[in-house]
């Protein structure tokens, strides 16, 4: 599919999450002390939005059963039961646009 426009660089503050929709396909775009990552937004548990979990350093956990993934890898960090990781997504900027890579 090639190189997306997400958003604006001064719409993700560090620090925080947020959810955008390319292609039909809800992706999380997280700002980590100016570096951003992009994962699914889906957790792989249940299919909650990740967005609207809590976003800590780079931990994303779930709003509703409290999985834990990384949001630079995507890798599950914690549950009780195995979790399929996350897809993570190439990031670039270009001129204060955040492009996601699929
Ligand atoms: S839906 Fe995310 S932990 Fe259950």
């Amino acid at each position: 599919m090639g190189k997306i426009i997400a958003a604006k660089v001064s719409e993700i503050p560090p620090g925080k999450m947020i959810k955008v929709t390319i292609d039909g396909r809800d992706i999380l775009v997280a700002n980590i002390d100016g570096e951003f990552f992009a994962t699914d937004d889906s957790c792989t548990h249940s299919g909650a939005s990740l967005s609207e979990g809590k976003l800590d350093e780079c931990k994303i956990t779930c709003g509703w059963h409290a999985a834990e993934f990384d949001c630079k890898t995507g890798k599950m960090l914690k549950f009780p039961v195995k979790l399929r990781d996350l897809t993570s997504y190439k990031i670039s900027i270009e001129s204060e646009n955040i492009f996601v890579e699929m």
